[in-house]
């Protein structure tokens, strides 16, 4: 299959889920061209992350580029590529979207039975110091035939369909799941095409690293306080390394690879956290989910709550299954 350093059967993403696709013989397809407009919007917002085709990007200092037209800051490029691609897969209906404050309703010609909660592009203050971002995404579908309504945003995280995350990293990385398996891909930027690289990733049971934003610690609960102290100071066994980049799908995606836990709580200034139940909790709860770790607000499963407002937020602990339950354990004893 491998000759002169082209594996002339490779598995891509498209074929990948046309091949799922396939398992189904009821499917239309649509999924599948869904996720193709996606990817594609993937790939645009990976050159552009990458600042390839700087000129017309940025110009130069100003805030002009060369053709005169007001430079865009990269997660307005990014939400625009993403708008448009998924309108134009003719297989969506509703958008949600960080950048918008409200629902975006794909016009009636265009319309299709899908919903996608996505985050363009996550990890905003890591952006302009070139540090890794992404991009998460959840997909829903509507469940009657009349027309959208914000309702059909508003579901627990249980009906999702497909959900994943693209990091813009070292490499391009693609972390779907339609349900069954969690599978990663990379971008082979020779070919443009992502290529199957992890199948069936399942996260460790138990792990040695914890993921949170220390310089909060004075407005934690106790929970939190006596959770991050036992992995600082244990009675017995080794103390867990810490890693923190402040990009959510960078610390997701570690943790799902290597285990161990990742964490936003409630604090006494920002009572729900601070990411976003629709398009940062819930995808990646489910993605976690799907490799066998757990995600939960301390009190209950994030895939569990039932949504009230688009862009709610929730608190966040997600990873290997018997770290996270410490947690769970912890927030019942200070109830
Ligand atoms: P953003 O949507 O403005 O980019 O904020 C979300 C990001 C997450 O990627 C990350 O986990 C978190 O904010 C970091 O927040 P903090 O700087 O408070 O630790
Ligand atoms: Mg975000």
């Amino acid at each position: 299959k491998n000759t002169h350093g082209i594996d002339t059967d490779c598995m891509t993403l498209t074929r990948f889920v046309l091949q799922e696709q396939k398992k189904h013989p009821e499917a239309t397809g649509d999924l599948t061209q869904l996720l193709n407009g996606l990817l594609t919007a993937v790939k645009a917002v990976s050159s552009a992350v990458r600042r390839a085709g700087m000129a017309s990007l940025f110009g130069i200092a100003g805030a002009t580029n060369v053709q005169g037209e007001e430079v865009k800051k990269l997660d307005v490029i990014a939400n625009e590529v993403f708008i448009n691609m998924l309108k134009s897969s003719f297989t969506t209906c509703l958008l949600v979207s960080e950048e918008n404050e409200n629902v975006i309703e794909v016009e009636i010609e265009r319309q299709g039975k899908y919903i996608v909660c996505f985050d363009p592009l996550d990890g905003s203050s890591n952006i302009d110091c070139l540090v890794s971002i992404g991009t998460i995404f959840a997909i829903l579908r509507k469940d009657h035939e009349g027309p959208p309504t914000i309702k059909d945003a508003l579901q627990s995280g249980r009906n999702i369909v497909a959900a994943g995350y693209a990091l813009y990293g070292s490499a391009t990385a693609v972390v779907l799941s339609t349900g069954d398996e969690v599978n990663s891909f990379m971008l082979d930027p020779a070919i443009g095409e992502f290529i199957l690289t992890q199948r069936n990733i399942q996260i460790k049971p138990r792990g040695k690293i914890f993921s949170v934003n220390e310089g909060y610690a004075k407005f934690w609960d106790p929970a939190m306080k006596e959770y991050v102290e036992n992995k600082k100071y244990p009675k017995t066994g080794k103390p867990y390394g810490a890693r923190y980049i402040g990009s959510m799908v960078a610390d997701v995606h570690r943790t799902l690879l290597y285990g161990g836990i990742f964490m936003y709580p409630a604090t006494s200034e920002t009572p729900k956290g601070k990411l976003r139940l629709l398009y940062e909790c819930n995808p990646m709860a489910y993605i976690i989910e799907k490799a066998g770790g757990l995600a939960s607000t301390g009190i209950m499963p994030i895939l569990d709550i039932v949504p009230e407002s688009i862009h709610q937020r929730a608190p966040i602990f997600l990873g290997s299954k018997e770290d996270v339950e410490d947690v769970i354990a912890l927030y019942k004893k200070h109830q």
